[in-house]
């Protein structure tokens, strides 16, 4: 069995190799951006930065920690098999690709890295505006030197929930249907475009609360853990982990609130 590496020093590295990411997403993006192919759908775009920007880091990780495992969006499970005790990265390139595709200053580089199964590291960079959230297991969330709590809002009527939809239409379609229904019950609704985002918006109370069903680990890992280490409670219907299921990220007196609502709107249903 591997000793694993502090939770600290995995931040130190996922930082680092998240910065340089950064640089390279925006570089590509001022350079101009173009569809390199589509994936699930027609409108599930992948770009050459998507790629870039997954290789390099990649690349970097294989130099710096050759023993690990890697997840990624776009190649999937690269590097070794994940050791008793060893570590595994998860990255998503750039989430919010359809921002990047069109120009919208809302998108990150994500990446984390989880020692048996559970993330301790995880950071999340927005590329456009240079905002950096880090967390480590039990040792808080921050952005840019500052630690985060999230919305101590207790009203569900009062709260500015973020939310995101798939890219398969049948999903999309369920996806709207809960919205519509959870419309008149909140304050209002924000479909920003980046998972990883709106998990780490939430943790510092510029949203108060998130949820969507489809989200992979690489949209989740790293915004998951900031949000849990600022307070919210992550996690799925009924009592099961946060997951492709549903992901509710809320702070605890809004979670029971919003959880009821999904549940009975069925919101992990569908396609
Ligand atoms: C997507 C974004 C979007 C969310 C989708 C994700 P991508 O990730 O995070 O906000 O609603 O579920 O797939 O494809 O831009 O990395
Ligand atoms: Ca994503
Ligand atoms: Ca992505
Ligand atoms: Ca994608």
């Amino acid at each position: 069995e591997r000793t694993a590496p502090s939770s600290g020093e995995l931040l130190e590295i996922a930082v680092e190799l998240t910065r340089d990411a950064a640089a390279t997403a925006y570089r590509m993006r001022v350079e101009g951006v173009s569809v390199a192919a589509t994936k699930s759908t027609a409108t599930d775009v992948v770009t050459a930065a998507d790629r870039a920007v997954e290789t390099q880091v990649l690349d970097a990780l294989r130099r710096l920690r050759p023993a690990d495992a890697v997840l990624g969006e776009e190649y999937g499970a690269g590097g070794t098999e994940v050791a008793p005790g060893g570590v595994r990265w998860i990255l998503d390139p750039i989430d919010g690709t359809v921002n990047y595709l069109y120009g919208l200053p809302h998108y990150a580089v994500s990446l984390a890295a989880e020692v048996d199964g559970e993330v301790v590291a995880g950071v999340v960079r927005n590329v456009t505006t240079g905002e950096e959230w880090t967390a480590t297991a039990g040792g808080g969330a921050w952005r840019d030197g500052e630690r985060l709590r999230c919305s101590t809002e207790t009203d569900l009527g009062q709260a500015l929930v973020g939310t995101g939809f798939g890219y398969d239409p049948k999903r999309r379609a369920h996806q709207a249907r809960v919205v519509a229904e959870l419309i008149p019950h909140v304050r209002d609704i924000r479909r920003l475009g980046a998972a990883a985002l709106d998990l780490c918006l939430a943790a510092e109370g510029r949203l108060d609360a998130y949820y969507e069903k489809g989200l992979a680990a690489w949209d989740q890992a790293a915004g998951g853990l900031v949000a849990t280490e600022a307070g919210l409670r992550v996690a799925g219907l009924g009592g099961r982990p946060a997951g492709p299921d549903l992901v509710i990220a809320a702070p605890p007196a809004l979670f029971t609130p919003l959880h009821d609502r999904l549940a009975d709107l069925d919101a992990s249903g569908g396609p």
